[in-house]
């Protein structure tokens, strides 16, 4: 993983948490790279799911709805580092159509070792999109957490519902539906 997506995680934590926090969750964690991120650099994903179980374990909020805000948070700074990516997209349902063949492959353009996940659209229709994760690193809350920051950037209300499509969590279906 690309120490950017640490280094965006660390400052939510520092946000919403406090300095003291991040000190900890790094302490008490045992990283290869002793918690120093560039954002160039390349991580190991299990170093986040490290850093978020301590977290978990500190402020005894669960793992998923970790993982979840983290999503939401970061949805939010790429809206305003990543502009002209979503720039040209009109809606919610537009731009997540586009993850897979669009921003994740100018995504890969920037950082050729990224590791993707696979969006994929099942069906769309004016008010529900249904969408298929999949990636080993099995990270599909993140992955709620990127759907719903992207209906909030286009101040859009809609309810997002997970299936299971591999028990190991490889594989998620979202179904988005819009409120009318
Ligand atoms: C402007 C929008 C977006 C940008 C710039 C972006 C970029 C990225 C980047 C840089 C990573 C980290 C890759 C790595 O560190 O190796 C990533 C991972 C990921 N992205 Fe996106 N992304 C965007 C939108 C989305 C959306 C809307 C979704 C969900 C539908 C999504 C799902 C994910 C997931 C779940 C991962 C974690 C890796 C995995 O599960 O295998 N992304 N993305």
């Amino acid at each position: 993983m690309k120490g950017l997506v640490f280094c965006e995680f660390l400052e939510m934590v520092e946000k919403q948490f406090g300095y003291e926090t991040v000190d900890q969750i790094i302490e008490n964690t045992n990283l290869p790279s002793n918690g120093i991120y560039t954002s160039v650099g390349t991580y190991s994903h299990e170093e986040m799911f490290a850093l978020v179980g301590q977290l978990s374990a500190k402020t005894k909020l669960p793992v998923s709805k970790l993982f979840y805000a983290y999503g939401v948070y970061v949805f939010g700074v790429f809206g305003n580092a990543y502009k002209d990516l979503i720039k040209g997209h009109n809606n919610a349902f537009d731009f997540l159509c586009r993850v897979e063949d669009t921003i994740h492959v100018q995504v890969l353009k920037l950082y050729p070792e990224a590791e993707l996940p696979k969006i994929e659209v099942r069906s769309r229709s004016n008010d529900c999109l249904e969408l298929v994760y999949t990636s080993q690193r099995k990270m599909s809350d993140f992955a709620e957490g990127l759907i719903q920051g992207c209906l909030n950037y286009f101040n859009e209300k809609a309810s997002i519902s997970t299936q299971l499509l591999v028990e190991d969590r490889s594989e998620v279906l979202f179904t988005i539906q819009k409120e009318v």
